[in-house]
């Protein structure tokens, strides 16, 4: 039963990010609802509601789809439609709508708190960086900028303004073991990127 709850929720969830390129993808998905699961089973919550959430945490995401509403009405009758108790879809409409954290909200469930953090561990390491540079490039930012103007809308800049704060706003232990190789792995990149950018300077 779960497996086939599991099954077609892989297949809307696909339907819907298969041809994203902005780190969205259906890969993105497929990461955070496994991390999900992980997490999950380490914290003792429920690993079942936590990859179901995992898989459908961006669906109604307002920069990922024109109808934000209209997504998340198709999402509760898709979640009505599968084997699962009306208790059950409450916990997993309300992790999802508090993952982001771009709009700031703070999960109420233990379940929302391991869907965040383990989107939030999407958005840092190496993972993380490629999924920034995917973005922005969509975008169309620069990677980075001397002047101040461009550079507040540069890549680089977000990892300041959102990236390397990321580990300290985790909720579980587990994540935060995870996060901090993560986070460590981008400071040594952007050492070695400013490092580069200024490599000719003491020739000018
Ligand atoms: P959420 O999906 O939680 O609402 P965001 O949309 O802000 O959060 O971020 C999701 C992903 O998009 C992250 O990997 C993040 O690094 C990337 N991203 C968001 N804004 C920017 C930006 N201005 N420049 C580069 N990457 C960004
Ligand atoms: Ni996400």
């Amino acid at each position: 039963m779960k497996k086939d709850v599991i099954q077609q929720t892989k297949a809307f969830v696909y339907q819907r990010f298969q041809h994203d390129s902005t780190g969205h993808d259906y890969a993105h998905m497929e990461r955070v609802a496994k991390m999900s699961h992980y997490i999950a089973k380490k914290e003792d919550a429920d690993p079942f509601l936590a990859e179901i959430a995992g898989w459908l945490h961006d669906v109604a995401d307002s920069k990922l789809t024109d109808d934000p509403k209209q997504a998340e009405v198709e999402l509760r009758s898709f979640l009505e439609s599968l084997y699962l108790t009306e208790e059950q879809i409450t916990v997993i409409m309300s992790a999802i709508e508090t993952v982001s954290f771009r709009k700031g909200k703070q999960p109420n469930s233990v379940i929302g708190q391991v869907v965040q953090d383990a989107d939030r561990l999407d958005a840092i390491g190496a993972i993380g960086i490629a999924r920034a540079f995917s973005f922005g490039g969509n975008r169309e930012n620069t990677i980075y900028s001397e002047s101040s103007e461009q550079k507040n809308q540069s890549t680089i800049q977000h990892f300041y303004d959102k990236l390397l704060r990321l580990k300290d706003q985790l909720h579980t232990n587990t994540a935060k073991q995870i996060a901090k190789e993560r986070h460590l792995y981008m400071e040594g990149f952007l050492n070695q990127f400013f490092q580069e950018w200024d490599f000719l300077k003491k020739d000018e």
